[in-house]
């Protein structure tokens, strides 16, 4: 695991935006996993003007995302399917039939996870799945205590989480209590990972992730078994990290992060 410090939300956002074009530009073919959430906003606002302004293509490009609440169909405005065409795909020249999220509208749930397992083998496997990290330190809608080898399923959601996405829904009481994730053992399953988190309220939950003992009560910890996990943050969000020294003189010096400390994120 490696960790990105960036002295605020918007320049650790484009940070990653600009790993995603990279990795999307040396293969056009990319099969990318999604996450959406607030953080994830500044993400794809960055790909977005990539797309207008440099030419960044996505018309190759594969994407599943992460996640999708039980119950809500594709054009309720707080599904996540319509999250994504809101916030990415309805301004990149991606092709609807190449992004694919769960159907929270199936009625047999357990085919509808085999089958979004299945759809994401005969892609090829994920070659980059972004992340956010909730306040229970889920990735996905993996709560805790999920399984670290879990696979796509329902889970139901925790009070914390029910409590984070009320603003969304209007209040608690309308959030669904279930959604459709990808399982911990599936996202570990990812060539490469790419967690964003940022704010003074994901500090404590960071810490517990990256620098605490990896355990189902904090499901992002099983990132640390990923060969190849990078974690950006903003100062805020990494405020409670005890190795912040180090993760800077590593982002400074090591030559993997050479082009983004001369292209405006030193
Ligand atoms: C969303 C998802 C979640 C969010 C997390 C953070 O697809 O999988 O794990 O990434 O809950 O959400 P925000 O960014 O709203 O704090």
């Amino acid at each position: 695991m490696e960790v990105i410090l960036r002295p605020t939300a918007e320049d650790a956002a484009r940070l990653v935006a600009h790993v995603i074009a990279h990795e999307l530009r040396a293969n056009p073919h990319l099969v990318l996993g999604l996450a959406t959430g607030r953080t994830m906003e500044q993400v794809y606002r960055e790909l977005v003007r990539l797309h207008r302004e440099e030419g960044l293509d996505f018309s190759l490009c594969r994407t599943f995302n992460l996640d999708e609440f039980v119950g809500l169909p594709p054009d309720d405005p707080r599904s996540y399917r319509h999250y994504m065409r809101r916030h990415l795909f309805a301004h990149v020249n991606i092709d609807p039939r190449n992004t694919h999220l769960p159907d929270g509208m199936a009625t047999d749930w357990e085919a509808e996870c085999r089958r979004y397992e299945a759809l994401i083998r005969r892609a090829g496997g994920i070659d980059l799945q972004l992340l956010g990290i909730g306040r229970a330190g889920h990735i996905g809608f993996n709560e805790p205590l999920s399984a670290l080898q879990s696979r796509t399923r329902v889970k139901a959601l925790t009070p914390v989480t029910i409590e984070q996405n009320a603003p969304l829904f209007g209040g608690a009481e309308h959030v669904p209590r279930r959604a459709i994730t990808m399982g911990v053992g599936t996202i570990m399953e990812a060539r490469r990972c790419l967690l964003l988190a940022t704010g003074a309220e994901k500090a404590e939950i960071i810490a517990r992730a990256v620098e605490g003992p990896i355990t189902s009560m904090v499901t992002a910890s099983a990132l640390q078994l990923h060969p190849r996990c990078t974690v950006v943050l903003d100062e805020a969000a990494g405020a409670l990290l005890s190795q912040k020294d180090y993760y800077r003189w590593l982002y400074e010096n090591e030559p993997e992060w050479e082009w983004y400390r001369t292209h405006g994120f030193a």
